[in-house]
């Protein structure tokens, strides 16, 4: 007796797990955003929102939780329910290089579900409108000559290792000037209290276009189709600076497989609308094919950029605080 009524409660238990995913999503979905509101990270979350929510049936909540290069706001999506509710919206730096530099307390690859990928960006080679120099060779003079204060969108963010590669290269020194977010960074370009930033073309393009900054060089194999005045970096002098920031969506482990194909289902259809390639395209970002957005393909993506940047990382001894 006491065996079947076991059984029964498991029965019971299990019935109530498959209607909860089957019914999902029953109420609001929250993307957290790991860096400041403005952001390239941001503005791509709250882009895909509105066709993501109509593809799901329920609206989606951007909450964003800056700080240390976005590992406090991932850290947030990691320890939340396992329930489809709370997704990790990421990117190179926090679902790759923050493993590196940061004692997480949270295991990259271990304690998320990947979902979908989403498009990638270059970066550009970016001044306040006051900087005298007019191309990347005259920048570096430059750089060496005075005292400049780069922005970054915090440590370990991809703001923040390219400003170190790129020293590393010219041997260009100047003052890092961490935010908690490119947004945040980006407003201070703008307004010219900081000099210079690498920053993704979707966040600095549009100041460029408007003539208030500067964009010396694109870190990219061949130039933007949308921004084709834009050399490349090999073209401006910098051979192979080649850095392009990819995102993602995960979930929390242990989330149903379920949820987890509704997401990546809504995730491809809303990516798969021409409007949305085409606002993608206008900003230098690159969308993957639709076999390489799937989980499967997130999930081999991470562990290469893993296994191939972590020493990279850990031989450069760039650390977190
Ligand atoms: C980064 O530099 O890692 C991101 O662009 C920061 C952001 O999205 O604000």
């Amino acid at each position: 007796m006491r065996k079947h009524l076991f059984a029964f409660l498991i029965a019971a238990f299990s019935c109530v797990g498959s209607a909860g995913a089957e019914d999902y999503p029953a109420k609001p979905v929250t993307f957290v955003v790991p860096f400041a509101a403005g952001g390239p990270t941001d503005t791509l979350a709250r882009t895909l929102a509105e066709p993501l929510s109509a593809a799901l049936g329920q609206s989606i909540v951007i909450e964003n939780v800056a700080g240390a290069g976005g590992s406090i706001g991932v850290g947030r999506a990691v320890r939340a329910a396992p329930d489809g509710y709370t997704i990790s919206v990421g990117n190179w730096s926090t679902h790759v290089v923050n493993g590196a530099i940061y004692a997480l307390g949270y295991d990259l690859i271990n304690d998320l579900e990947p979902i979908a990928v989403l498009p990638s960006s270059p970066q550009l080679i970016v001044t306040k409108k006051g900087v005298p120099a007019d191309n990347l060779g005259e920048l570096i003079s430059w750089l060496k000559r005075n005292q400049a204060a780069v922005g970054t969108a915090g440590i370990g963010s991809a703001s923040h290792v390219s400003a170190l590669f790129f020293q590393g290269k010219t041997g260009a020194q100047f003052a890092l000037v961490h935010y908690r977010g490119a947004g945040p960074a980006m407003n201070d370009l703008v307004g010219g209290h900081i000099d210079l930033m690498f920053d993704q073309s979707a966040n600095s393009l549009p100041h460029v276009r408007s003539g208030r900054i500067k964009a010396y060089a694109v870190t990219n194999k061949m130039r933007l189709a949308s921004a084709p005045e834009i050399p490349t970096v090999d073209e401006a002098g910098l051979p192979n600076f080649y850095i392009a920031v990819w995102h993602g969506l995960w979930a929390p482990k242990g989330t149903p497989p379920d949820v987890i194909t509704k997401l990546n289902t809504a995730a491809m259809k809303a990516l798969a609308q021409p409007s949305l390639q085409k606002r993608f395209a206008d900003l230098g970002q690159d969308l993957p094919e639709p076999d390489q957005r799937i989980p499967a393909a997130l999930a081999a993506l991470q562990k290469a950029e893993i296994d191939k940047w972590w020493p990279i990382l850990r031989a450069a001894k760039i650390k977190g605080e």
